[in-house]
């Protein structure tokens, strides 16, 4: 690559040499016979100062390039590395020429301000990243999917691309968005005559696959499928949810990491929980310090201080029942009465993490009814081995489970929850061939982003949101 990034330039000795910035203007100063250009490539929080002095002299050509020069239009500029005498930077670049590769009208670049709204730049999503806000959100993201792998390496798992199109419902919640090359319109038409004579208003021989198929809400699945090979495997990709929430929390296009091992219970789970998590908020407190001080001092005052704590508290365990019986004694508090049997309402789960714990929190053996089909029966028949983990500030992080690997209870439970048996055949199959008892969980990555940056809303975590309605760019 023959451009050097402005992350490298700012670390170098300023020993004069001559260096050349490419890169978008933040700002621009004059003074009378100073010019101060602030130029930011993105591969870093900060922007490097290209300065350049008229009684050093600058060419006509520079001279009319400087007039082209606005906020957001990018350059070349070329001068001396050295020593800068203003405070908060280390080196600045003397500089001798400026060359305009790209310009930006002022009266009608969008980011002219400094302090846009976030609603307003959720509106121009594909011109955010080049905010501090958004590029800081950005380079957290690539490294904590960076350290995700690296978390996941270094224990001998291995990554599995599981389907992003598939015919099973995980969750068994129907929340799928369905795929499908059939002419809607067509159908909308022609099938209510189709209906009036009996025959089915959709005839999916004629589908793309010949049969109903949706995108994936999770790849538990077929993770599952290769843990009952490889032992130790992990999926990450985008997950898709049709859930009509508009929340902070939720998105309909999300990315989920989905750890799964053999020969392991609902406890080795947790421990692998805690571990996973504190690895995380270690590496972005180490590897991505510029951009963790950002949202330290603008976004969440006292953020670091928090995921230090995370990092180094012991996670509290609590069974459901447990947890139910701390809410039931605080019962006023909520706006949703809490009762054995209730699936945990987002206040009952701050409350619990926030208050009771202050800390976070492994809710364990849930009732099965409130629980996908997959999780493994509890002696008592009447909890299964879930684990969701809780967090102060945002509420579930990661959900999980050790898994049925009775074929029996298995196929009970896929019909106590109204799915199709047929359906799961080659699910089931890893129960019949071999079977061993499994565990794996799920971290919604967004949900992690919004955690460690501090930030308040899940849409502005991901570069391109997806939620109800929302499907813009
Ligand atoms: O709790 P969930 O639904 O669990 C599963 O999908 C399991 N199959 C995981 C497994 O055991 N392999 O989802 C897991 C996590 C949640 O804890 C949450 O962090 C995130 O995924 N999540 C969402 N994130 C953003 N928007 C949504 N609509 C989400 N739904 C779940
Ligand atoms: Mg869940």
């Amino acid at each position: 690559m023959k451009t050097t990034l402005i992350k490298e330039i700012l670390v170098s000795e300023p020993d004069g040499r001559h260096v050349t910035i490419y890169g978008w203007v933040r700002t621009k100063r004059e003074t009378k016979n100073l010019v101060f250009i602030q130029v930011n490539d993105g591969s870093c929080f900060a922007s490097i100062q290209i300065t350049l002095d008229r009684d050093a002299g600058i060419s006509p050509d520079t001279e009319a390039e400087l007039k082209r020069i606005t906020t957001g239009s990018s350059i070349c500029a070329t001068g001396k590395l050295v020593p800068s005498p203003a405070s908060g930077q280390a080196v600045e670049v003397a500089g001798d020429s400026v060359l305009v590769i790209g310009e930006a009208p002022v009266d009608t670049y969008p980011l002219q301000k400094k302090n846009h709204s976030l609603e307003f730049l959720r509106e121009i999503a594909h011109l955010r990243a080049r905010t501090n806000t958004f590029g800081a959100v950005a380079r957290v993201r690539s490294q904590m999917a960076y350290a995700i792998h690296v978390f996941f390496q270094e224990r001998g798992f291995n990554y599995v691309h599981t389907p992003v199109i598939t015919a099973s419902d995980c969750e068994g919640a129907g929340e799928m968005f369905q795929v499908t090359t059939l002419d809607l319109e067509r159908i909308a038409k022609d099938g209510a005559s189709a209906a009036a004579k009996g025959e089915p208003a959709v005839d999916y021989s004629k589908d793309f696959f010949g049969k109903p198929a949706n995108l994936t809400v999770s790849g538990q699945l077929e993770a599952e499928t290769y843990a009952t090979a490889l032992s130790r495997v992990y999926t990450f990709g985008p997950t898709f949810r049709a859930e009509n929430s508009n929340t902070t929390r939720h998105l309909a296009e999300f990315w989920m990491v989905e750890p799964e091992v053999a020969f392991n219970d609902l406890d080795a789970n947790m421990d692998l929980e805690e571990e996973f998590v504190k690895f995380l908020m270690n590496w972005a407190l180490t590897k991505c310090t510029e951009d963790m001080k950002f949202f330290d001092e603008r976004i969440q005052p006292g953020l670091i201080n928090s995921l230090k704590a995370v990092a180094e508290a012991d996670f509290a365990r609590v069974t459901y029942t447990d947890a139910m019986k701390e809410l039931e004694k605080n019962a006023d508090k909520f706006e949703f009465k809490p009762f054995w049997g209730c699936d945990l309402q987002s206040e009952h789960e701050r409350y619990l993490t926030e208050k009771v714990y202050g800390r976070p929190v492994m809710v364990y053996n849930y009732p099965k009814d409130i629980k996908a089909f997959y999780m493994k029966l509890n002696d008592d028949g009447t909890t299964v081995r879930a684990v969701d983990l809780l967090v102060p500030g945002l509420g579930e992080l990661i959900g999980g489970s050790e898994r049925e690997e009775n074929l029996e209870k298995l196929e009970k439970r896929i019909t106590e929850m109204g799915l199709n048996v047929e359906d799961y055949w080659w699910y089931l199959d890893l129960r019949r061939f071999g079977t061993v008892p499994h565990a794996g969980f799920g971290l919604g990555f967004e949900r992690l982003l919004l955690y460690i940056t501090g930030m308040g809303n899940i849409r502005d975590v991901i570069p391109y949101p997806r939620a109800p309605k929302l499907a813009d760019f």
